[in-house]
C-alpha cells in the first residue's frame, strides 16, 4: 500500500517488495563491517567540503534549439538537489551530496557492436562532434514529479552517423558507469548496476534523442550525470541514463535496469503516457518542481507531434 504520494517517493519505494524484504535482510545480515562502511562514507560525506572536484566548464554560442519548451524553467537549485542517481544513494538529496567527489576527467565513451567504425571517445571528442545546442525540454519523472530543464547537447543520431550502425543494428543499449569504491552507496540501492537502458534504433535516431553534456550553460553537474547522459523528453525520466561509458547497437532488445527489477511496473518502451497508470499510483497528473497544484500529464510528455508516429499499430496498454 501507499503510504506517501507519488511525488514523495523514492526508487526505494518503487521497488517491489519481494526484492525489498531482500535487501532488509540483506542490510541485516550485513552486519558490523557493512554498517561501519555506510556509517563511514556518512562520515566522510560530513566531513568533505560540498564543492566540486571539477570547476564547471561554461560553453558559449550554442545553438537554440526549435525543439525547446517556452515554459517556466525550474531553478538551477531545483535541478541539482532533487535527483535519481541510485549510485550515489536512494534518497533525492543523496547525489547532490555523495557526488561532489565522482571523478569524471579522464572519460571515454566506447561505441560498439553492430557499426561499422566502434571506437573510444574521449569527452573531447564527444563535445566536437556536432554544435552544441541548448534544449529546453520538459522532464517526467515515473515517481509522478517534473521539471523543465535548459539541457546541452545535441542528437544522439550525430553520434550514430560517426559509427555507421550497420543493417543489424536495431536496438542501441547505455551503460552507466559503476564504480563501488566511488560509489559505495550503490551497494545499498536495491538495484543491479552498472545501470542499463535500451531504445529501439529509431527512438535513438529521432532528433528529440539528446546526447547531454550540460545544463544551465555549463557542463554537467555529477549528480545530473556528468560528464555525458542520454535525454529523452517524451519517455520517463528512467530512460535517461547518466554518466555513460558504453553505447552498444544491438540486433536484440537489451535488458533495462528498471524493466528486469520488475517487469509489470516498468517496460522498455516507458513512453509517458498518462492513461496507463503505474500499477501502484496513477500517471495522469504530476507535480512540477516548485509549484503546489498538480498538473494533467500529457501524452509523450507533450512531444507527439515528434514521436507519436514511431507507435503507430502498437499496443501502448501492452507496450508500456
Ligand atoms: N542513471 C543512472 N546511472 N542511475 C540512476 O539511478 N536514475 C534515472 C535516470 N538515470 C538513474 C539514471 C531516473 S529514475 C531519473 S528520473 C533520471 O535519471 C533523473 O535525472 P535527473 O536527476 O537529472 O533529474
Amino acid at each position: 500500500m501507499l503510504l506517501r504520494k507519488a511525488p514523495d517517493l523514492t526508487y526505494a519505494d518503487v521497488t517491489p517488495k519481494s526484492l525489498y524484504l531482500d535487501r532488509r535482510k540483506f542490510l541485516r545480515g550485513m552486519g558490523i563491517a557493512g554498517a561501519a562502511a555506510l556509517a563511514g562514507a556518512r562520515l566522510w560525506d560530513l566531513a568533505s567540503p560540498r564543492t566540486s572536484a571539477f570547476a564547471a566548464t561554461k560553453f558559449s554560442g550554442l545553438i537554440k534549439s526549435p525543439f525547446s519548451t517556452t515554459e517556466k524553467q525550474n531553478t538551477y537549485d531545483d535541478v541539482t538537489h532533487y535527483n535519481n542517481f541510485y549510485e550515489f544513494g536512494t534518497d533525492k538529496s543523496d547525489p547532490s551530496k555523495n557526488a561532489q567527489k565522482f571523478q569524471t576527467a579522464p572519460w571515454t565513451v566506447s561505441v560498439e557492436g553492430a557499426v561499422k567504425k566502434p571506437r573510444q571517445f574521449t569527452l573531447d571528442e564527444i563535445l566536437k562532434l556536432a554544435p552544441l545546442e541548448e534544449r529546453i525540454y520538459r522532464h517526467r519523472c515515473v515517481e509522478a514529479w517534473s521539471i523543465v530543464v535548459p539541457w546541452i547537447g545535441y542528437s544522439f543520431s550525430a553520434l550514430a552517423k560517426a559509427v555507421e550502425p550497420t543493417p543489424k543494428a536495431r536496438y542501441v543499449a547505455f551503460e552507466s558507469y559503476y564504480d563501488p569504491r566511488q560509489m559505495p552507496w550503490g551497494k545499498y540501492a536495491g538495484i543491479d548496476f552498472p545501470y542499463v537502458e535500451g531504445l529501439r534504433l529509431d527512438e535513438a535516431m529521432n532528433p528529440l534523442a539528446l546526447l547531454c553534456v550540460g545544463m544551465y550553460g555549463e557542463s554537467l553537474p555529477n549528480q545530473d550525470g556528468a560528464p555525458v547522459r542520454m535525454v529523452l523528453p517524451w519517455k520517463y525520466g528512467f530512460k535517461s541514463a547518466k554518466s555513460l561509458v558504453k553505447i552498444r547497437f544491438t540486433e536484440k532488445q537489451p535488458p533495462t535496469t528498471w524493466n528486469r527489477m520488475a517487469s509489470n511496473e516498468y517496460g522498455f518502451y516507458a513512453n509517458v503516457n498518462p492513461k496507463v497508470d503505474h500499477p501502484r499510483w496513477s500517471q495522469a497528473k504530476e507535480r512540477r518542481l516548485g509549484e503546489f497544484f498538480k498538473r494533467e500529464t500529457l501524452m509523450f510528455n507533450g512531444y507527439g507531434e515528434q514521436v507519436a508516429s514511431m507507435y503507430n499499430g502498437m499496443d501502448l496498454r501492452k507496450n508500456y
